[in-house]
Order: C-alpha cells, then structure tokens, then sequence
C-alpha cells in the first residue's frame, strides 16, 4: 500500500484547480439505468469510486466510455442485460445502491446487495427502502441483497416523508419519481448541491421536476426520458478541503473553478477563524488574516448547514487555533476516528460520544499516522502540510477514492509532499 509524506514547508502560493463532485457524479452516473439514450456527463471526476461505479454498471450490461483521461464518460443502457448489483462490487462503495431506483422505475425490477456498513457508521438504507415502497414497489430482503418488484403498472407517484434527512434516499426517491405514473412529492428532502444537480441533468433529460434544493421536492412522472449532456457540478467538499490549506500553513492559495455557495456555512466559519475568503472570476482565494487562527466551534448539518464531510479537515485547522474549539458531529456515529492520529501529532484533543474537544497547540509535530476512511486521510495531510519535521500517512487507498492528483495539486502551492509506492496487496 501507497504511503503519502508531508513536510511542513511553510507558507503556500498559487493555485489549484478543483474538479468535479464525486458525490454528484456517483448519482448522475446511475440515471444512466432511466433511458435507453446516451448520457454524457463532462467535467468527471478521476476517482477510484468513479471506476467502481462504471464497473457496477457495466457489469448491468450498460456501456460506460471513459474518454479524454476520464474528464467525460460517455454511458448507454440500451442493451442492459443483468439486474443483480453484486454484494462484490457493492460492498466497494455503498453508493451503489443507487442503481435500485432506476432500474426498478425503468424495468421493472431489481436485485441489489444491501451495502455493508463502513468505518463512519452503521449506513442502513431504510430510508431508500421506504420510499420505493411508498411508490408501489414490493421488497424482499433475503441473502443479503434487495429483490425489487414494481407493480405491473409500474411505480406510481406518491408522497414520501423523510422523518431525517437523507441524501441517497432523496436521490434514489427523485429519480425512481421521474418515470412513475402520476405525481411524487418527497418531504424533508436533502438540499445539497448534489441533489441540485441531479435534478438538472434529470430535467435535461425530459424529468419534471420543481423543488430541488428545497426540503420539497415534485415530480410529474413522465413516459420514457431522453439522452443529454451535463458537466458534473464542482466538488464542494475538494473545494473546501484545498481552502483549508493556506489556512492552515499561512501564503495565499486560489480554488479555481470555486463557488461562494457551494460552501457558504464553511465560509461563515473561515471568517469567524480569521480565515479570509474573497471571491474572484477565478474561483475563490483564500488567505489568513494577520494574526493566529482563532478557535469556533462547530456543528454538522444536512446542507446548508456545515457539511459532515469537511469537519475531519476543520479539526486540522483547529489544532493550532488559539483557545478551544467544540466540534458536534449529528450525521454519523463515528466519524471522529482522525483524532487519535491527530493526538499522535501532538494535538490535544478530548473525545465524548458525538462531540470533540480541540485545545489548540502552538504546533503540530510530524509522524507515522494511519487513514481510516476519506476524509480522515486528507485531515491528516493538512495537518502535516504545518506540522515540523515528517508525516508519514498509509492507506492512502481511501484518499483515492475521493481526491484526485492531490501530490500534484498541493506540489502546486509549494508543498513539500510526496507519494511513494508500497507493496500492493489484494484488498
Ligand atoms: C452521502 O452519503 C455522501 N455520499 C456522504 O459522503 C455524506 O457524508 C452524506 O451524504 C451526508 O452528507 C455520497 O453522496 C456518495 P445520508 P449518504 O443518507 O447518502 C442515516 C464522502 O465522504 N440514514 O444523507 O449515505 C445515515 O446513517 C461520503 O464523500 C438512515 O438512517 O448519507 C446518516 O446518519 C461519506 N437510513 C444520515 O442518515 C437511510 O436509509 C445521513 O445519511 C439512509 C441514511
């Protein structure tokens, strides 16, 4: 396995280009299984979740054509030819499980592992189950997997009632919606810019759809949808990952192709820090103001609130922020599993149940931590980026999954950060 070594180098100056979303891509890649015409998306991510989805639905019988180094993917399902989604593609990457409500709103019927869990939390999938039950699906679990029936009419519009909000669950909901008779309204729906993404290049599709990136979301459902061409919205949590780097070592770093509203909670929170944040033609640029960063605190929400996804990088930062900062962590269960390696950095942190506690330390000092999922990983690459003397970060297979070229992008900046190649070994 790969190892990735960061060494603190001082302050950062440049720019680095941020690519599309991931989490946007791996449910834009599904609505594929809704049409028997091509769908194009540009502006992809190169990620390794990005190949575990085209595997997936390749695997469907759908065509998936990775073209001009893998920035656009050309899929068709015209020829599907298999509905089982494997429990060994699956357990890859949970995001699998949205191929269930295309391919059960187009044909009729599916059969799909049930993704385990992962290092995060428990990750059930009640929420997606219930929803395509409100639209007249019959659900058979056994064996591990989902055996998915539609009614011979096929799904009908319905209203479907998230009581938490669930971003899978509102995008296997929307597009299962897009081709049920009748109308679907979905309640307490996701926002995240994701979902606004999807339901556009649905809508380029022929869906109709009102309400995204609301909490009330309508669809009329229509006979059969078109092919199209969308560009992949850009990765907010890469985005705000990358912003997150001057801020930390000091210099002055450009996240080209950033929004302001794609991450404006996180913004919010910068500026409360002592972060500046000025928005250019560019993207955004991203400076310390004079002085330390100062401690916030923080709370994860569903969009707009602060995003889960980034509060494992956040606590980079706030390890050597003046004062003490408390992190609440709402969406999942255990995503705090950084801060142990953190500790091994000499930060100071106290754990109790959802909340962390970060005092912060002048500096961090370099050493050999582990990634244990994501988000965790990239956290521990910022915080090398200040930290004196080396950190040694392993099982970089999980950065992969979701940040492309990242020794290429912070090089970029002028850190001094390489990978160097392990053993593989067979997962
Ligand atoms: C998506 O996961 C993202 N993944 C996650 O990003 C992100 O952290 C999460 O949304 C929250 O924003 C993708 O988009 C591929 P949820 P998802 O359903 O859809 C509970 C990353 O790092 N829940 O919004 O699985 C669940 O346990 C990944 O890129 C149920 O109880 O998240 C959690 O506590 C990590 N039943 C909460 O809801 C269900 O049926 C929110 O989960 C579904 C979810």
């Amino acid at each position: 396995m790969d190892q990735i070594i960061v060494r603190g180098n001082g302050p950062l100056k440049g720019e680095i280009p941020i690519a599309g979303a991931k989490n946007a891509c791996l449910t834009l890649m599904p609505a594929t299984l809704l049409t028997d015409q091509p769908l194009t998306l540009t502006n992809a991510p190169r990620l390794s979740d990005i190949r575990t989805m085209t595997e997936l639905l390749r695997s469907l019988g759908a065509e998936v054509a990775s073209l001009q180094e893998g920035q656009v993917l050309a899929l068709s399902s015209h020829d599907l030819n298999n509905h089982t989604a494997d429990y060994d593609i699956v357990r890859k990457m949970r995001a699998s499980i949205l191929v269930l409500g295309p391919m059960l709103a187009r044909d009729g019927h599916a059969i799909v592992s049930l993704p385990g869990g992962c290092a995060i939390g428990a990750r059930p999938v009640d929420l997606h189950l219930r929803a395509l039950e409100a639209m007249g699906a019959d659900l058979d679990l056994r064996d591990g997997y989902v055996h998915a029936k539609a009614p011979a009419g096929g799904l009908k519009g319905a209203v479907v009632d998230f009581p938490i909000v669930s971003v899978g669950a509102t995008e296997n909901a929307l597009m299962a919606a897009t081709l049920a008779r009748g109308t679907t309204v979905i309640k307490n729906a996701a926002r995240e810019p994701e979902i606004v993404d999807l339901a556009q290049c649905l809508r380029r599709m022929g869906a109709h759809i009102e309400g995204e990136g609301t909490s009330t979301i309508t669809i009329e459902g229509v006979q059969a949808l078109h092919g199209a061409t969308h560009p992949v919205v850009t990765d907010r949590i890469e985005l705000g990952t990358y912003m997150l780097a001057p801020a930390i070592c000091g210099g002055e770093v450009e996240c080209l192709g950033g929004r302001i509203d794609l991450v404006a909670a996180f913004c919010e929170k910068l500026d409360e820090a002592g972060v500046s944040v000025t928005e250019t033609d560019r993207g955004l640029k991203v400076s310390r103001k004079n002085g330390p960063v100062q401690a916030v605190n923080v709370v994860t929400e569903p969009f707009p609130g602060f995003p889960t996804d980034l509060q494992a990088q956040m606590m980079a930062l706030l390890c050597t922020a003046e004062g003490s900062s408390v992190l609440e962590e709402k969406i999942f269960e255990n995503r705090f599993m950084h801060a142990p390696e953190l500790i091994r950095m000499g930060a100071r942190i106290e754990v109790h149940g959802g909340h962390a506690t970060v005092h912060g330390v002048k500096k961090l000092r370099g050493a050999p931590v582990m990634a244990t999922d994501l988000r965790a990983s990239v956290s521990l690459i910022l915080a090398g980026l200040a930290a004196e003397g080396e950190t040694i970060v392993s099982r970089v297979y999980h950065l992969d999954r979701g940040y492309e070229k990242v020794v290429r992008k912070l090089r970029g900046v002028g850190a001094d950060i390489e990978r160097i190649k392990g053993p593989q070994i067979d997962e």
